[in-house]
């Protein structure tokens, strides 16, 4: 697919999330978060969902863990224009409560299609919502244990149709609370400059 298409058919999926009913987080969300990012990129980190901050203004990581998403990219020499950022769930669970699994149910059609289009060669599954959720998507759910013990490992998946290598990490959010764990991310992320 070119890459006029894929922007055209995300557009697309965008517009069917800005207007979703399909779980009661589109009661009392203020603005979907769709994604944001390259269109063929190479990554795909897939974080938890929207916080206080991306419900107000639509973007992806717009708050702190946002900052220190993007000081974990720019370590590794990249910038949110060469990568996709999305979320499991489109919307914000009210005051950031955990991914109700009825409500990943009905939103993860929307990331899978993005992953589709896209067509990245790498998946970060940001968090252990998003890791569980990922691993089960590509049939790892023998391998799925909890984030402290697979953060940072790689893993290769792929059939006829598509290839996949998914690398789990941390939720960016945890250096908000504990500065000790910034160094072992970034330590992760030195993954992606190869
Ligand atoms: N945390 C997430 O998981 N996603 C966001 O977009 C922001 C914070
Ligand atoms: Fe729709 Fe997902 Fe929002 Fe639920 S969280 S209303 S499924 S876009």
């Amino acid at each position: 697919m070119d890459q006029k298409t894929i922007i055209v058919e995300l557009e697309k999926i965008n517009q069917a999330v800005l207007s979703c009913q399909k779980c009661p987080l589109s009661q009392t969300r203020h603005n979907p978060v769709f994604g944001q990012g390259h269109p063929q990129a190479k990554i795909i980190f897939v974080g938890e969902a929207p916080g206080f901050n991306e419900d107000q203004t639509g973007q992806p990581f717009c708050g702190v863990a946002g900052q220190v998403f993007d000081r974990l990219l720019n370590s590794v020499g990249l910038n949110r224009n060469q990568i996709y950022i999305t979320n499991i769930l489109k919307c914000r669970p009210p005051n950031n409560r955990d991914p109700q699994l009825d409500e990943i149910k009905a939103c993860t059609p929307y990331l899978e299609k993005q992953i589709e289009l896209i067509n990245p060669q790498i998946i970060c599954p940001l968090g252990r919502h998003s890791m569980k959720f990922i691993m089960e998507k590509y049939g790892l759910q023998d391998y799925t244990q909890g984030i402290s013990k697979i953060h940072g490992k790689i893993f290769q998946v792929g059939n006829l149709f598509e290839n996949h290598i998914i690398i789990p990490f941390y939720h960016p959010a945890v250096a908000t609370y504990n500065q000790n764990m910034f160094p072992i991310l970034e330590k992760d992320f030195q993954i992606l400059k190869n």
